[in-house]
């Protein structure tokens, strides 16, 4: 999932390029390039590597135009090389192009065009598209636009120069998202708004099948059919100091830090502690649809997974429904049952996984009602949804997701309280839970204060080479979360299982250089975990345990012990993670991995 942007506008386009690859470098950090189109032509700078790379080049060998665009990748087809880096061109060199998504008949095409006599320089898929365009018949760039893209089958989220349009950035999207940030006078065109946040807050974001021509004196949208379409002009919720490090080393950090208010956000206006309720306008689902709803499909991928995990307890236990959590990349596949009185509920934060909006549009196609609990505003998910939550949690900029889990789990603590409510709950339970969420802030201010005890634990398992992470029922997704957290970041292999699963073959892997993180905090199967605890003891497994505060029991089994604060099991969750966040991030740092930016990885993975 690689990063795209565009500037048409008065000012010196390639130093608006690079700012705004710098703020989407997240997506993908493979490589990076830019193309102007000036007074000689299209001119192209790329490499391998960082956009802080491509900054120097610039600077070596700079580049003056009001039009260009620009790429950060992460490679899919072809490796990360600087001759496989965007921006492609065709034969002549009068076209330069930047793709984020996948051009799966790119052979096909590919063999056809060389039959045809285009000469191919890279080993990527996109180069694809610069040929066909090449290829295609019309008198403007849009329309060759159009009927090259006829030919494609697969993903994309593309921006198109070409010599015979000057001043003119041709956009197009299928399935990876294009949004146009609107100016004074000047336009940026980038895969999310982060990229656009230095000029404007004011952004339109494309539907699939929309293709936009942004000129300077303004920008049109069009459907397949070059049938002019009208898109509005929304607000970016958050302004650039949100997305700043804010004297943090990491985004990481800073995001993990930040909890303790982004949970407040999401509770935000929602709890009604007075009826035990909470109220979620942007859901779309009455109390009398509530109490209709036969059973509930959580689909989501990674963290998200996860989070639906512990959602799917929250929702059984609160609500009375039957739930199952599917990996989206398997569901979306599988054969749809139409089943009446199905509601699924769509888990993202990024709202643009490939995957999950696959599986939501595979769940609609067979009548599901889908909800969609998602951090970005405006975001695919967001729009295809029927209804949902938004977690108000700000942008996540680290690759590893921490704040927009710990608020997944609010938002799906309150769904589960307005639909509890709705099925049978009584006023005195949605009360316990309110006043039990309404505390959650402080007490999550008060667990990430075990941070020191953490990092000196950080300084004696940096070296591991392997970690198991081990909790029984709702915390079960926890040490699943963790084992993430530390794989992604640090490179450790690490495995997330159900505590008593252990004895059935992982615990095969128990010796003296094996830490097993326990979580266990003081709930129904609490002493069924202490028995887990002394099997791996008697394997000789280095145990570290996150449990409730006030809970003296473990000095015999367990070499180290976090103690968060004492909450309801269903709430608890929100709070072991954060020692597991941040210790996966302490041992990262003493590894001296890029913490923000670990390899091979990306933020939003907008491709299958
Ligand atoms: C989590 O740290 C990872 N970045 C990844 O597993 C992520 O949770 C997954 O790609 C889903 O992303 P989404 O929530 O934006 O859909």
């Amino acid at each position: 999932m690689c990063g795209i942007v565009g500037y048409v506008g008065p000012r010196d386009a390639a130093p608006v390029l690079l700012d705004c690859l710098s703020r989407l470098e997240y997506r993908g950090y493979d490589s990076a390039g830019v193309s102007v189109l000036d007074g000689r032509g299209v001119e192209t700078r790329k490499l391998a590597g960082r956009v802080a790379g491509l900054r120097d080049l610039l600077a070596r060998a700079p580049l003056h135009a009001h039009c260009g665009i620009g790429h950060t990748r992460w490679a899919t087809h072809g490796a990360p090389t600087e001759r496989n880096a965007h921006p492609h061109s065709d034969c002549a060199g009068t076209l330069a192009l930047v793709h984020n998504g996948i051009v799966e008949n790119a052979d096909v095409l590919r063999a056809q065009l060389e039959r045809t006599g285009h000469r191919f320089t890279t080993e990527t898929d996109t180069e694809t598209l610069a040929h066909l365009i090449e290829e295609a018949r019309g008198a403007t760039l849009q329309e060759r636009v159009l009927s090259a893209l006829v030919r494609v089958e697969g993903t994309y989220g593309l921006a198109v120069i070409s010599e015979t349009d000057p001043g003119t950035v041709v956009v197009a999207r299928r399935g990876s998202p294009v949004l146009i940030g609107v100016g004074d006078g000047e336009y940026v065109v980038a895969s999310d708004a982060n990229a656009v946040l230095p000029l404007t807050r004011s952004v339109v974001y494309l539907n699939d099948g929309d293709i936009a021509v942004i000129r300077p004196e303004g920008y049109r949208v069009f459907d397949g059919e070059a049938q002019p379409q009208d898109r509005s002009v929304d607000d970016v919720e958050w302004d650039l100091e949100t997305l700043a490090l804010g004297g943090y080393p990491h985004f990481m950090l800073k995001e993990i830090a930040e909890q303790g208010h982004t949970v407040q956000s999401t509770l935000r206006g929602r709890l009604l502690p007075a009826d035990g309720t909470a109220r979620l306008n942007g859901l779309n689902l009455s109390p009398a649809r509530c109490a209709r709803i036969r059973r509930i499909v959580i689909v989501a991928c990674g963290t998200s997974w996860h989070a639906g995990l512990v959602g799917r307890d929250v929702l059984e236990q609160l609500a009375d429904v039957p739930v199952s959590v599917e990996y989206a990349s398997e569901y979306r596949y599988r054969k749809q049952l139409r089943v009446p009185g199905t509601l699924t509920v769509a888990i993202s934060q990024s709202g643009e996984t490939a995957d999950t909006l696959e599986a939501v549009r595979a769940a609609k196609a067979v009548g599901s009602t889908v909800v969609g609990i998602v951090n970005v505003v405006g975001s695919t998910i967001a729009r295809e949804a029927d209804g949902g939550i938004y977690l108000h949690a700000g942008p996540e900029v680290g690759v590893a997701s921490t704040k927009a889990f710990t608020s997944q789990l609010v938002a799906l603590l309150l769904f589960g309280l307005y639909l509890g409510r709705a099925r049978g709950l009584s006023v005195r339970e949605g009360r316990a839970l309110a006043e039990e969420l309404a505390r959650l802030p402080d007490l999550v201010t008060r667990t990430l204060a075990l941070e020191p005890q953490v990092r000196a634990l950080a300084e004696q398992y940096a070296d591991a080479g392997n970690a198991l992470y081990l909790g029984r029922g709702v915390n079960f997704p926890v040490a699943l979360e963790g084992a993430l957290k530390l794989k992604e970041i640090s490179y450790i292999h690490a495995e997330g299982y159900p505590a008593a699963e252990m004895k059935h073959g992982p615990i095969a892997l128990i010796d003296e250089h094996m830490p097993v993180v326990f979580v266990a905090p003081r709930d129904h199967v609490y002493p069924k975990v202490v028995s887990n605890m002394q099997e791996v003891k008697a394997r000789g497994g280095g145990i570290i345990a996150i449990t409730s505060e006030g809970n003296g029991d473990l000095h015999h089994v367990a070499d180290h012990q976090l103690r968060v604060p004492a909450t309801s099991p269903l709430v608890s969750p929100i709070l072991t993670v954060l020692p597991l966040q941040l210790l996966a991030y302490h041992i990262a740092v003493l590894r001296g991995c890029d913490v923000d930016r670990p390899r091979n990885l990306a933020k939003s993975v907008t491709v299958e």
